[in-house]
């Protein structure tokens, strides 16, 4: 499925700022300025849509789960994520 340009926007916004805690404070990725070393490097690992869904839905490790982001917020950092992972 490919991702328009709205839903990269709110999967960003999301991403760098908008989520609690934002992704960005422990991950890596270069599409949203984000240079955290909590988490993996998501430019290296270039999760697919369902693995980043899994990860935010459910938590994994010490990334907490995203109980309070909306079905419509997940799908955007999903495809957001897999769509830029690796991309610069
Ligand atoms: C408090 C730090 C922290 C925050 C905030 C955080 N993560 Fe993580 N994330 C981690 C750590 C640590 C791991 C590795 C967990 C492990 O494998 O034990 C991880 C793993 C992942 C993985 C890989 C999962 C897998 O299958 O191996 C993805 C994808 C991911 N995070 C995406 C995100 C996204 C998207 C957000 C924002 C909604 C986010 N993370 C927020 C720390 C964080």
């Amino acid at each position: 499925m490919a991702a328009d340009q709205t839903t990269l926007q709110l999967g960003r916004s999301l991403f760098t700022a908008e989520a609690s805690p934002p992704c960005a404070v422990c991950h890596t990725l270069a599409d949203a300025g984000a240079s955290g070393s909590v988490g993996p490097d998501l430019d290296a690992l270039k999760p697919s849509a369902e693995r980043v869904t899994a990860a935010v839905r459910g938590g994994i490790g010490v990334m907490p789960a995203f109980e309070a982001l909306t079905e419509e917020q997940v799908s955007a950092i999903s495809e957001y994520v897999s769509m830029v992972a690796g991309s610069r």
